[in-house]
């Protein structure tokens, strides 16, 4: 290796690097969560996350909505409250995070993957119902990358088999269709609020319970959840504070590099449950957990600045979309979506993700069936070859970040090599 090569790798300069991590908190949100982790008063229980949930469900619209650790905890409460047991199945996408059949699998239950449609990468209803056997017991209604699934295909075809639908929310909160928030609509529908969503609470999730038939009984689970102790909370609140100035454009030539320390150090912390495919293996935190009252503050700031968020990121999504032209300006102005990213597909897409690196990490979502699994996947149920759409797109994805503190402006040379170059797939339906 020669010392050019070894200074490469090094942080060298102060370097104004974009990336997908919190871009949508104020300073008052790190004001807030600095004092309160100074004074270590209710930091784990208190009178914000009631607060929180209230905002949630008049925001939302929901009937009932409870906060939890993470989304995926919530999932997994939702398959508990619904009595799903060993050998039932719920179908899926194949195009998603492996937590999703992870929290499947901790309930002794099998997830069938259903592929995906490769112009708005969310699942393809024309093939659930060749999936449906006496042992399913609910269809996944995932919105990808905030672009809303065809909820009304799948709400028919649950009907016709009298299945639940539970909605992922995850990458589309704020999503609408007829009105309705995209969670409000199937059964249930869950949702993740950690550093890299819409809205950015750390960690964390929460699950809005339609169905009233579901309503007391999942009040009577929540009862038994418990908190992440206060070490553990501390812990999340401080990697809050510590993201937000490492994680920033102007810090993270830096801060990608102090991150990895941090967290061997344990002075940053993220849930590390993706490869663990028993629940039992995961010991050093409750799983399912509920939220925190000190990151419960930080959510309820988030949802009163939720729709100047979106506006944001409705502009930067159009932003692209002038150079790209991939989308329709309806369908980019339409609130069937909400931009967590602008996603399309691409032929060299390594090339290009490293070609864009000295300016943005883009760190492309979902490069891989059941994103944070890139091995063994019979562990999960799949079958490599099995879903082609899916594995086709997980090769070519390519996805733009669109939170506050991006300025596209900046890789806009960088855009139009890109778009010039022909490598941008447009599929038949690609354009809107
Ligand atoms: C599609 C999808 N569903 C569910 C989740 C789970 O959310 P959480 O990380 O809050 O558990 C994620 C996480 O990124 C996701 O991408």
């Amino acid at each position: 290796m020669t010392i050019k090569s070894i200074l490469a790798t090094l942080p060298s300069y102060p370097h104004h690097i974009m990336n997908v991590y919190s871009g949508t908190n104020s300073y008052d949100e790190f004001k807030h969560t600095f004092k309160a982790l100074i004074s270590s008063k209710n930091i784990v229980n208190g009178k914000e996350i009631e607060l929180y949930e209230k905002l949630l469900e008049k925001t939302f619209k929901s009937k009932k909505i409870c906060t939890f650790a993470s989304g995926r905890m919530g999932f997994y409460t939702i398959l508990k409250v619904m009595g799903i047991q060993k050998n039932d199945e719920i179908i899926i996408p194949s195009y998603t995070c492996v937590v999703v059949p992870n929290a499947i699998i901790y309930s002794e239950a099998k997830p069938i993957y259903c592929d995906i449609n490769s112009f708005d990468f969310n699942v393809d209803t024309t093939k659930i119902e060749a999936l449906i056997t006496d042992n399913t017991k609910a269809i996944y209604a995932q919105h990808t990358f905030g672009q809303m699934c065809d909820i009304d295909a799948i709400k028919k075809i649950a009907d016709k088999y009298n299945l639940p639908v539970i909605e992922d929310v995850a990458l589309s909160l704020g999503a609408q269709h007829d009105k309705k928030y995209a969670g409000t609509i199937g059964d249930f529908g869950y949702f993740s609020t950690d550093r890299t969503k819409i809205i950015n609470t750390s960690l964390g999730g929460f699950v809005s319970i339609n169905n009233k038939k579901y309503i007391n009984k999942f009040e009577e689970e929540y009862e038994k959840i418990g908190f992440l102790n206060e070490p553990f909370t501390k812990k999340l609140a401080r990697t809050f504070l510590i993201d937000l100035v490492m994680m920033n454009p102007y810090m993270y030539w830096l801060g990608k590099f102090t991150n990895p320390v941090f967290r061997k150090l344990g002075f940053v912390k993220y849930f590390l449950d993706e490869k663990k495919h028993n629940k039992e293996e995961i010991t050093e935190y409750p799983y399912p957990a509920r939220f925190s009252n000190i990151l419960a503050k930080v959510g309820i700031s988030q949802i009163e600045n939720l729709d100047k968020n979106l506006t944001q990121r409705r502009k930067i999504a159009s932003y692209y979309n002038d150079i790209f032209k991939i989308y329709s300006d309806t369908y980019i102005n339409d609130k069937r979506n909400v931009h967590i990213r602008y996603s399309f597909l691409i032929k060299n897409r390594d090339y290009w993700e490293n070609y864009f690196s000295s300016k943005i990490d883009l760190s492309i979502w979902f490069k891989t069936i059941a994103a944070g699994k890139d091995e063994d996947y019979e562990d999960i149920h799949y079958r490599l070859g099995q879903n082609k759409e899916s594995e086709f797109v997980t090769k070519h994805i390519f996805n733009l970040p669109t939170h506050q503190n991006i300025t596209p402006k900046r890789i806009e040379k960088m855009l139009y090599e890109l778009k010039n170059s022909g490598d941008i797939i447009r599929g038949e339906k690609t354009s809107f």
